[in-house]
């Protein structure tokens, strides 16, 4: 038996990025049902478009922190993948908010799960909690020194679903993705990711906005290998109790990644505009996968170019003009970021 197939699963944060890729594969692994709890603060009801055609998706539209409702859900639930997040940015701005959500909603949700009997717990967090790296590829024993309120709440939050599984032996387990990207990614806001935004510029003549000498990198993962192997660590039974990498294993500069873009949107000519680097940004991600892959034999599928390459013609494809998307995008320093 698998542990989704047949399975009743809940996922928090199931209308964001990640969630609603993740949705969409529990459905194609035959899962019984699957409840995505989110308050649609930065995920989307069209996030999940495809996969709400589906009886067996249901979406609830509320907060995670309504602990009552969760209570009642839970008791209906064999699996739980905990993705609800305020992200990196928004803790600059709202550090406090951020950490009720990422980490105090954390404890208070594993402890609902573990008094609930829920067979598996998936806390998703976030390459975040290391920093910069201090060597690379990054492995799960490198030290966790993070540079911001969202690394640090995130890393609080996983600290939770870990005591669970050695306090009570609750079959928790913690996965870190690195930095994802694919359809439904962030352009916007406060959440706007780099690869979207750049993407969005280029459609629109503009050039890239690269903050510092661009050669900070990040290990970038498509969104769909991201899902996968979020899900193949929920099937492994020796990943219970652990925590594990969920990466591509090759790291990206900013500048390689603009030139990627701008050529995939054929515009080699729109060269980078340099700004000043931004507070708190990591230096180095990269993720060392090898406890992954001989857990789940997971390897990444999709190759970066031809990821950035398909995003370029799904942001084509989208009934927003890019104009329409430019103007919702913030471009802007990090320390510029208004209370
Ligand atoms: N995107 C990445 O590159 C990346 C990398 C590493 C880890 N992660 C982790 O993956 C998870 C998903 O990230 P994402 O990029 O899809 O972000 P996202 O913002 O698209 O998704 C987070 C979701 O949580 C929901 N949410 C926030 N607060 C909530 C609350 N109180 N109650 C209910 N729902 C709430 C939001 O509406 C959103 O749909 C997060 O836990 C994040 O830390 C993301």
């Amino acid at each position: 038996m698998t542990q989704i197939e047949g399975s009743r699963v809940l996922v928090t944060g199931g209308a964001g990025f990640i969630g609603s890729h993740l949705v969409d594969a529990l459905v194609e692994q035959d899962a019984a049902s699957v409840v995505v709890v989110d308050n649609l603060v930065t995920g989307t009801e069209d996030n999940l478009e495809g996969a709400l055609n589906d009886p067996r998706v249901r979406l609830d539209t509320v907060d995670a922190r309504e602990s009552e409702h969760l209570e009642a859900l839970l008791a209906e639930t064999d699996v739980v993948f905990h993705l609800a997040c305020l992200g990196v940015r928004h803790s600059l701005h709202d550090p406090q908010e951020n950490h009720d959500v990422n980490a105090t909603l954390s404890l208070s949700l594993v402890e609902q799960a573990r008094r609930a009997g829920v067979r598996r717990y998936v806390h998703v967090s976030s390459s975040e909690v290391y920093g910069s790296a201090q060597y690379a590829p990054m492995d799960e024993g490198h030290p966790t020194f993070p540079e911001t309120v969202y690394g640090a709440s995130k890393l609080a939050g996983e600290a939770y679903a870990r005591a669970a599984f050695r306090t009570h032996g609750f079959p928790a387990l913690v996965v870190r993705p690195f930095n994802a990207y694919g359809p439904r990614s962030h352009f916007e806001g406060d959440s706007g990711e780099v690869i979207p935004r750049t993407i969005v510029r280029a459609l629109c003549d503009e050039a890239p906005i690269i903050y510092g000498d661009g050669e900070q990198s990040r290990d970038f993962t498509h969104v769909t290998d991201t899902a996968r192997g979020i899900i193949a660590l929920a099937e492994s039974d020796e990943a219970i109790g652990q925590t594990v990498n969920v990466g591509s294993g090759a790291d990206i500069t900013i500048n390689r990644l603009a030139s990627v873009v701008t050529a995939a949107a054929g515009r080699e000519d729109l060269l980078p505009m340099h700004l000043d680097p931004r507070p708190g940004d990591v230096r180095r991600l990269l993720a060392e996968s090898s406890q992954m892959t001989a857990m789940t034999g997971y390897a990444p599928r999709v190759d970066f170019a031809d990821g950035v390459r398909d995003l370029v013609e799904w942001f084509r494809s989208r009934p927003t003009s890019p104009q329409e998307m430019l103007a919702r995008i913030e471009d802007r320093n990090w320390e510029k970021v208004p209370r």
